[in-house]
């Protein structure tokens, strides 16, 4: 068995200073997605969504950035979902991005609110026509007796809705995260990492530096 103790690495390609760091956490986030995008590095808005029961119990997984700007971040799913029952009921929730090849990591926390059905037509309409069937044709999250099943529901959808007709479910839509604190990591020699940490108090921002 491979010596799970033995993988490490060393970060050392950059630096992250209270002096270089924004003064807005929304600028700070831009830069950094602007170097992940130059980077090429695959699905760079991919990020982790986590979200909690009611009872607080977390559950985790993997959602893509659709567009972000000072009101928050957003994202596309069904609202039947687990995460979209459990947003819900509880809005709470983290995204977390790691671009490993830039050695960097962000935590953002929030509260998750449905976006508008206006926000939401608009970008279902863009979607690639499969993609709109597949949304159309999946009960996210619920137990489903095979693939043949889900095939056979993607089959009657395509033949009753044409390209360019395909209706918006009102259980799919985008949530945006409303930030309430911000952290950047950014990976350092000898684990002496950077963290820069943003708490929101009213309208501003107040930055700490937090040991790594
Ligand atoms: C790279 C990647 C991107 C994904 N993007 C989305 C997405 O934008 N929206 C979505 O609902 N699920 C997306 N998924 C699937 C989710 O990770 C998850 O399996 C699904 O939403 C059901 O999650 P839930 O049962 O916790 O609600 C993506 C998965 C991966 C691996």
């Amino acid at each position: 068995m491979k010596d799970l103790a033995a993988l490490r690495q060393e970060y050392s390609q950059r630096e992250l200073t209270r002096s270089t760091v924004a003064a807005d956490p929304f600028v700070q986030f831009a830069a950094w997605f602007d170097d992940a995008v130059a980077a090429e590095i695959f699905e760079p808005n991919a990020m982790h969504l986590g979200t909690a029961s009611l009872d607080g119990k977390p559950s985790g997984r993997t959602v893509l950035l659709k567009g972000f700007d000072a009101e928050g971040f957003t994202f596309f799913t069904n609202y039947n979902s687990r995460k979209g029952r459990e947003l819900a009921a509880n809005p709470n929730c983290y995204l977390h991005f790691f671009w490993k090849e830039l050695e960097r990591q962000i935590f953002i926390r929030g509260t998750a609110a449905k976006a508008s059905a206006a926000e939401s037509d608009e970008y279902f309409a863009k979607r690639p026509y499969k993609s709109q069937i597949g949304a159309l044709a999946s009960e996210q999250s619920s137990v489903i007796e095979s693939r043949e099943i889900l095939e056979r529901r993607f089959d009657e959808l395509t033949a009753k809705h044409p390209e360019g007709s395909v209706p918006r479910s009102e259980h799919w839509g985008g949530f945006t995260v409303t930030p309430t604190e911000f952290e950047f990591w950014q990976g350092r020699r000898s684990r002496l990492h950077d963290r820069m940490r943003y708490l929101r108090s009213g309208d501003t921002w107040t930055i700490k530096r937090l040991s790594p």
